[in-house]
């Protein structure tokens, strides 16, 4: 039986209030108002500010009113514009140069085009509509040709042509498909790419938007609810220079601390000390590397946050104290609900000094979590943020030194699943709803989270992970992409989930190993665990209720593979932590879509069930059951196969073979690639040696390639301040010889504690003769720490190694 409910007006087209029937209309005027590069464009019924940040990135937003507020989300960093713009007038149109670019505007609608010097056409804006709710929307151009990036969190495959997302933040347990258009994070981040040209849109508006590729033939559409429109336009033309031009608008991620590039393992929950201690002693005894452990929360007392369960977790220093002993660290949960409890004094405080959200009329907002009816903190208020940071002394005393936060979008036990639209944040003084600043509320949950930790930790830098965010919210965590399933599928969807956050500004980010909810099995999580080693965050996690997951859950073969794939994510350690040192300063991704590296490549538009680690490492995961074989996509170039050091032509897919044990990966030839010692846990500070493995070296045929390896102390921040070292080496192969040079940067101030380098030529072309300087010893004197070369004829590996002293040296490797 039908109720009323259908035939409810809103079923029959848009009503009056909601038709986007106005527009900034003509044009009159242009002023810039002399603030940076601001001019402001005077229309009938609106005006746009245009603010000219750099050559490549203009911003442009609509108001109404005589005033213009030019302030930013916390997403957007302070910019300082010195660009230079040139400006000219026609009958019809204004027109803003910069030394790349042209804006055109036309003043009889404000419809904006964008073009280079040459006259091609980047990207066009029919006029901002907006209603009388205040929603706002734009049409763009979209050629028949167009693929889509970018979006953050999103389910789907990698190029979103034909999908609508929202950005709501939203907890969804279940499902994760391709029709969920709202989940944890919003980055309201448009890539548009077509003729191998690419630009971004980026809506810095919290509030709820809308993408929408789908919905028309020729054009697509951004809009949001509330709030301005508020829109930045990111030249490209590489898709790098988006990603780097959205990073430098947005921010970067500072370097992590090294172990939180480890393995971490979780479950909610751990229910007690003793099975925590258990936990940890066992990655020991079965030499499985672990940096770290997570308390999920049941270690709370009622899951109020800042207390340990007295009963579960009676000695939390004792914890800590062997936990540190085996080289392991602790992570726990934190959620932004705070129990309504009148004897609980996070709570008491909370009330007394004012830092809950409340309802306009003045009472406190209360919703239902975790531990009952809770009070959420209002992290828009600076001194609340500082309030909650300084919290954290409860953990940080301790030793911990990382916080997970978790349930932040904000999420609720209700039927909106967060909180009331009409609650109030204070925002420093600018009071505004939920509504209006939803999307935010995580974000600043894990920034009050890192500036908190970052004031207690002595010089050491702290890890925060999140559920939900924000545009910019790679400045203060890592994200994990929520509660997935043990579905084969969901191990699938993580790669383009997490190569589109790459894109989007976010590259440190993976799902939960294994999946969180359902049963895994012992392949799929061999399976996910060979991907997961090379994802930058890199967790197992599980939900209460479910199968155990650790890796030895599923018997000795399963057990095998997972502690292998772990070591050889250790063993890669000292290459991972150089990206992330790219990542850091250039704000390109740690694992990157084909796309990114060849885009002019058809083939790789849609590419996402492989993936590459920095430029030169291909990862090509099994993700499918009973499976021993798949197709691999090699682009141009010679690949080189990881295990059997096989040279495979690119530019063609390949059926690459591919039993439990082994993931298929491939290395660019002409790449280098560090791999370091076997370690427990990523800050055991016993380096041995570190091993450069040179791919496809050739002494015949002008071979050429470069590489830097960046080393710091890994937990301070010393590094900003040249304590660092960064070793250059090049390799020159041709006439007969192969050179191999290396430089220490001279302001060293950091060095390993390690006595050897070693150099791997696997199946190079040419026969060695003899290496100038150093003698031919045999694999065991090599590893007894003798400097020489050896040449293993079952592997057909060259291995040279030498002391590691000086500030640099040379080789020469002669052939036969
Ligand atoms: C949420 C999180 C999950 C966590 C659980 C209990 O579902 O996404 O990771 O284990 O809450 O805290």
């Amino acid at each position: 039986m039908e109720g009323s409910v259908a035939i409810r007006p809103d079923k029959f087209g848009l009503s009056d209030e909601q038709a986007l029937r106005k527009h900034i209309g003509f044009f009159k005027t242009v002023e810039n108002i002399g603030v940076g590069n601001t001019y402001i464009c005077y229309g009938d019924k609106g005006n746009a500010a245009i603010v000219f940040l750099t050559d490549d990135v203009f911003r442009i937003k609509i108001y109404q009113g005589a005033d213009v507020d030019l302030s930013t989300t916390v997403g957007v960093l302070p910019q300082v514009s010195e660009v230079e713009v040139k400006t000219l007038e026609n009958e019809s149109q204004f027109i803003f140069a910069t030394t790349t670019i042209r804006l055109i505007v036309d003043k009889s609608n404000c419809s904006l085009s964008i073009e280079d010097h040459e006259g091609h056409l980047i990207a066009r804006q029919n006029p901002v509509g907006w209603n009388a709710r205040g929603e706002h929307s734009a049409d763009y151009d979209m050629p028949a040709e167009s693929h889509f990036y970018g979006f953050g969190e999103k389910t789907g495959f990698l190029d979103k042509r034909g999908e609508r997302y929202t950005n709501w933040n939203t907890d969804v347990y279940a499902p994760h498909v391709p029709e969920i258009e709202a989940i944890y994070q919003s980055i309201p981040l448009l890539i548009h790419m077509f003729e191998e040209r690419s630009y971004g849109l980026f809506l810095d508006n919290p509030g709820r938007s809308d993408f929408d590729m789908r919905s028309a033939e020729t054009t697509f559409s951004i809009s949001c609810a509330t709030g301005a429109y508020d829109i930045y336009f990111i030249n490209g033309p590489g898709l790098k220079d988006v990603v780097s031009r959205y990073t430098a608008l947005t921010g970067r991620i500072d370097l992590p601390p090294k172990w939180a590039i480890g393995y971490h393992q979780s479950r909610y929950s751990y229910m007690n000390q003793q099975e925590v201690l258990e936990l940890a002693r066992t990655f020991r005894t079965k030499q499985i590397p672990c940096d770290v452990i997570y308390l999920d929360i049941h270690y709370m007392d009622e899951y109020r946050v800042f207390t340990f369960d007295p009963v579960r977790f009676p000695d939390p220093e004792g914890m800590m104290e062997e936990l540190k002993s085996l080289g392991i660290r602790i992570i726990p949960i934190v959620d932004p609900g705070v129990k309504k409890d009148p004897k609980y004094t996070v709570y008491q405080e909370g009330v007394r000094e004012n830092h809950f959200i409340k309802k306009l009329e003045g009472d406190i907002f209360l919703g239902e979590v975790w531990p009952g009816i809770s009070a959420f903190p209002d992290f828009t208020e600076d001194r609340t943020s500082e309030w909650w940071g300084e919290q954290h002394r409860y953990y940080t005393e301790l030793g911990i030194q990382g916080i997970w936060n978790d349930m932040n979008e904000p999420a609720l036990f209700n039927e909106s699943k967060t909180m009331d639209l009409d609650a109030m944040h204070g925002n420093n003084g600018k009071p505004q709803t939920h509504e209006e600043l939803h999307n935010l509320y995580g974000m600043l949950m894990s920034k009050a989270t890192y500036e908190g930790l970052s004031r207690q930790l002595d010089g050491q830098r702290p890890f925060v992970l999140t559920r939900a965010g924000y545009a910019g919210i790679q400045r203060y965590a890592a994200v994990w992409t929520g509660d997935n399933r043990s579905f084969w599928e969901h191990m699938a969807l993580a790669m383009p989930m997490v190569l589109n956050m790459g894109l989007s500004g976010i590259p440190f980010a993976g799902p939960d190993i294994g999946g969180f909810g359902h049963n895994a099995t012992g392949e799929l999580l061999a399976r996910w665990t060979q991907m997961g080693a090379f994802f930058p965050y890199c967790r197992n996690h599980s939900a209460i209720g479910t199968i155990r997951q650790e890796p030895w859950s599923f018997g000795e073969k399963t057990e095998e593979i997972v502690r292998n794939y772990i070591g050889l994510r250790y063993r890669f350690m000292p290459h991972l932590y150089q990206l992330f040192r790219g990542a850091a300063t250039d704000g390109l991704p740690i694992v990157r879509p084909l796309l990114l590296e060849y885009p002019s490549d058809p083939n790789v538009t849609n590419l996402c069930d492989q993936f590459l680690l920095g430029e030169n490492i291909l990862i090509a995961p099994v993700y499918r059951p009973d499976t021993d074989h798949r197709s691999v996509y090699l682009p141009a170039g010679t690949w080189i196969d990881y295990w059997t050091g096989e040279a495979l032509v690119g530019g063609r897919p390949i059926l690459a073979h591919a039993p439990l044990e082994i993931m298929p990966m491939y290395i660019r030839a002409g790449a280098i690639i560090a791999e370091g010692p076997l370690k427990q846990s990523a800050d055991d500070a016993s380096d041995e040696s570190i091993t450069f493995h040179i791919y496809g070296a050739s002494a015949s045929t002008g071979f050429e390639s470069a590489y830097t390896l960046y080393e710091d102390d890994g937990v301070s921040f010393d590094y900003r301040q040249g304590g660092y070292s960064e070793l250059s080496l090049n390799v020159v192969g041709g006439a007969g010889t192969v050179e191999i040079q290396w430089r220490y940067n001279e302001a060293r101030g950091f060095k390993p504690e390690r006595k050897l380098l070693q150099f791997s030529f696997r199946r190079p072309d040419f026969t060695v003769g003899r290496v100038e300087g150093l003698q031919r010893l045999t694999a065991e004197q090599l590893v007894a720490g003798a400097e020489g070369w050896t040449h293993n004829p079952s592997t057909d590996e060259l291995l040279i190694q030498v002391s590691d002293q000086a500030v640099g040296d040379k080789l020469v490797v002669s052939t036969a």
